[in-house]
């Protein structure tokens, strides 16, 4: 059974409290909070004051994924913030072995993030220091994109990597999954299931993420 890690970037920002009191009452396992700077991606999404205002409701741990470069710079504030698993692109990092100890050094769990065109090869040699390896199964950016095929040969391969340095790293995967996919993507080795469009575009939010969670 995956872990379900909901992305608030499909919620609705005018009602938040009612999202998160949503996911609260689900079977969703964390919150999933997409930080994007206009830079490393083309979008902007929200910073540091509403992922602390997230984490004053929020009963379940937040997971924090950073697509901003430099993200050296803000680590400390997204500790100060309320984030619990903080996890960077191994694009946006000049030194990532510094930084995903820099993260462990202050009491979170530490995740390194793939881009669809970035190749396993460049975070074999860090993957025995991280929590979690984060496959992204569309470009970053945006909610509500359709899943890359060839990211599950991706997750195989990562789980491979994760084998043979005897990593205890989760593989989380972010990008168009459904109900639908969820199976084929949990059996190529998922562990972390982040959704947004298929769950806050839904009716029954809590009913999806019951069906990606029995999986
Ligand atoms: C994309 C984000 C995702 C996104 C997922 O840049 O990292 O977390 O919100 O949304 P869906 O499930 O709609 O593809
Ligand atoms: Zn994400």
């Amino acid at each position: 059974m995956p872990l379900v890690s909901p992305s608030l970037l499909s919620a609705d920002f005018a009602h938040l409290e009612k999202d998160i009191e949503l996911i609260n009452s689900s079977a969703a396992d964390w919150f999933h909070l997409d930080i994007m700077d206009g830079v490393f991606v083309p979008n902007i999404s929200f910073g540091m004051p509403l992922v602390s205002t997230i984490k004053k409701y929020a009963h379940k741990p937040l997971d924090v994924h950073l697509m901003i470069i430099d993200p050296d710079k803000y680590i400390e504030e997204f500790k100060r913030a309320g984030a619990d698993i903080l996890t960077v692109h191994i694009e946006t990092c000049v030194h990532a072995h510094r930084t995903i100890q820099y993260i462990k050094s202050l009491g979170m769990k530490a995740g390194i993030t793939l881009n669809p065109h970035t190749p396993v090869s460049s975070i074999e040699n860090i993957i025995s220091d991280v929590d979690m390896v984060l496959v992204m199964s569309v470009n970053p950016g945006f909610g509500g994109q359709s899943f890359i095929p060839q990211s599950i040969q991706k997750i195989k391969d990562v789980k491979e990597c994760i084998r043979t340095s005897q990593s205890k790293a989760l593989i989380q995967v972010d990008g168009g999954i459904n109900p639908k996919n969820a199976p084929e993507i949990v059996a190529a080795g998922a562990d972390v299931l982040v959704a947004g469009n298929t769950i806050f575009g839904s009716a029954n939010p809590s009913s999806v993420i019951e069906q990606l969670k029995n999986n």
